[in-house]
């Protein structure tokens, strides 16, 4: 028997989220917000919280610092479910911290990594890929253990029978350097946004990068915000799902985690992956109807409830 059905490995981070902003932010000058946010921050960790409010056993390893941002991580992921005995707890560096700029559909981020970037494989206590079914990355960019380390992760989980996923996120360097030809067919599950995909590629069109990736992928889902998600499997055709769209959006914080959330607690399950996908873009639909990306998933009976009454679709539990 393993412990967890899901385990997060890496990024943790605490959000200051700025809303109302009046105008843009210039050096030299102050400008208010009429309101402000301190919460969880951090992709993995609004994917870990929202897989175990699905009911998947959820754990993470992660690095924090031992400071008052450290504490409420940990107790914002307990709160949350997610078990918070493997993270690791830093004296020498501090928890990372993204302050965001939030416009409604769209925000600008800036982050202080922290201890999150300093974390690698050898820190990770290796029962955790025989204790577990699955494991999910996210944001390689923002941590650069994690990125020289990825293959060793992922051939591990896959030696010990171990499915993986990763969304790679945004790369603020845009630099793009993650090798798609080497880390695909180590991975079950990759889950980039168009946009990603585009520049991980180097590609112009959507068309492109998609022939571009085909030969080294399992599952990928591109999502495509209020357009939906496209799921592809090798030698396979290619499926277009629109969103369960949302025209009362209240913010788009962590729409593209609580997809994979959705996307990933299905997989597990046993679930197809097409079916996989219609829960994912049901997840990503229920996060914008609350504030910042765990506002929705306050347990696994109110997003089922959010997704039948908003979106006249059943989640799968
Ligand atoms: N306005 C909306 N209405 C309904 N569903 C939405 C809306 N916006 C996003 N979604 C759903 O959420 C999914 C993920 O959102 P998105 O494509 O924005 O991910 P992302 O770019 O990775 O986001 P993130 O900023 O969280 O990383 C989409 O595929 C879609 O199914
Ligand atoms: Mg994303």
């Amino acid at each position: 028997m393993k412990n967890y059905d899901v385990v997060a490995i890496g990024e943790l981070n605490v959000d200051l989220i700025l809303n109302g902003i009046q105008g843009e932010p210039t050096v030299g000058k102050e400008i208010f917000a009429e309101d402000m946010l301190l919460t969880l921050g951090s992709s993995t960790a609004i994917f870990a919280a929202n897989v175990a409010c699905l009911g998947s056993k959820t754990g993470f390893v992660g690095m924090i610092g031992k400071d008052p941002f450290g504490t409420l991580i940990e107790t914002s992921l307990a709160d949350k479910g997610v078990d918070t005995s493997m993270l690791i707890k830093s004296t020498k560096y501090a928890s990372g911290a993204t302050i965001c700029l939030n416009y409604n559909e769209d925000r600008a981020n800036v982050t202080y990594q922290g201890a999150m970037d300093h974390m690698g494989f050898d820190d990770i206590d290796q029962s955790v890929f025989t204790n577990t079914k699955h494991i999910h990355l996210s944001s390689v960019f923002l941590q650069s253990g994690i990125k020289r380390d990825l293959l060793k992760i992922l051939k591990t989980a896959r030696d010990n029978g171990v499915t993986t996923s990763l969304d790679p996120q945004w790369d603020p360097n845009e630099k793009w350097d993650m090798d798609y030809k080497e880390v695909l067919p180590y991975l079950n599950v990759f889950l980039p946004n168009e946009t990603e995909l585009k520049f991980l590629t180097g590609s112009k069109t959507l068309e492109e990068a998609i022939v571009k990736i085909e030969p080294y992928i399992d599952v990928c889902v591109v999502k495509c915000g209020r357009m939906g998600s496209i799921l592809l499997q090798k030698g396979k055709e290619a499926v277009v799902l629109d969103a369960f769209l949302n025209n009362d959006v209240v913010d788009a914080i962590g729409a593209g985690d609580s997809f994979n959330a959705g996307f990933i607690h299905a997989y597990v399950k046993g679930a197809t992956v097409e079916e996989a996908q219609i829960n994912g873009n049901l997840t990503g639909a229920v996060n914008t109807t609350a504030a910042g990306g765990t506002g929705a998933f306050t347990s696994a009976e109110d997003v089922k409830r959010t997704a039948a009454e908003r979106f006249s679709k059943n989640l799968i539990l």
